[in-house]
């Protein structure tokens, strides 16, 4: 295996990631999706192997091809991320959610294909908020282990700066990092390279120039090692 000369802080860890974005079904045909390709995701997981990791990815709809020597393990809706992450979770030295979950679903599910009606009158979805995986891996962690990264895409508005939003985000999730990527001007989703900023619960601030998902990827490694006990 090509190791990158990086180094083996990672040998007897095992660390589980979150890729790609969750589906919502209306009906058999539909679904509400998002712009995740799970290029993150999988790139924290080569590098996390590169490192001597044991690594577990949880993919939500990813069509790349699966990293050599990372466990994948399909899902598609938020639920299903839910559980596999809630599982995967327990007995894992770092746990980063990379993938984007549908913050709402569809209140139900319909079984048959919703069909267009001759008055031309369009359907009303319902959604409903879906549960906080992230919040709930704090929530459902019993000591510093494992150590928690959440990513957020943000743009500044009117009310705060991008950095101002993180921060909050930061704090109302609990987690110990939070990767920050401006996704202003279409930047960053889909494509090779990226550009962020790794905000610490200790206050801490790394910025990662522009560059490939992979070197965001070991600035991430890099952050939590120093967190791991
Ligand atoms: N996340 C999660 N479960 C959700 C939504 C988000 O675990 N239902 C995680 C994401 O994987 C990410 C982090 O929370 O690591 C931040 O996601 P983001 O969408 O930025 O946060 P939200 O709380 O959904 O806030 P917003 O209203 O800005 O979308
Ligand atoms: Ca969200």
């Amino acid at each position: 295996a090509v190791l990158e000369g990086r180094p083996q802080d990672l040998v007897g860890r095992r660390v589980v990631i979150s890729a790609g974005g969750t589906r919502e079904f209306l009906d058999p045909v539909r679904f509400l999706g998002n712009r995740s390709s799970g290029r993150q995701g999988f790139a924290l997981a080569e590098a996390a192997v590169a490192r001597g990791a044991q690594v577990t990815v949880i993919a939500a709809n990813v069509s790349l091809p699966s990293p050599a020597g990372v466990d994948v393990v399909p899902v598609v809706s938020t639920e299903e991320l839910r559980q596999q992450m809630l599982r995967a979770a327990v007995d894992a030295d770092a746990v980063v959610m990379a993938a984007a979950p549908a913050d709402f679903r569809p209140a139900e599910f319909v079984d048959a294909k919703i069909k267009k009606t001759p008055d031309g009158v369009a359907p009303q979805i319902h959604l409903v908020e879906n549960p906080d995986i992230l919040v709930e891996l704090v929530a459902a962690r019993t000591s510093k282990s494992p150590v928690i990264v959440g990513f957020a895409a943000e743009t500044g508005d009117a009310t705060a700066t991008v950095i101002e939003h993180a921060r909050a985000k930061l704090a109302r999730k609990g987690c110990d990092l939070l990767v920050v990527n401006d996704v202003s001007e279409g930047k960053v989703f889909g494509r090779d390279d990226t550009e962020a900023v790794v905000l610490g619960a200790d206050g801490s601030v790394v910025e990662v120039p522009p560059g490939p998902k992979r070197v965001l990827a070991h600035t991430v490694w890099d952050s939590v090692v120093q967190r791991m006990d």
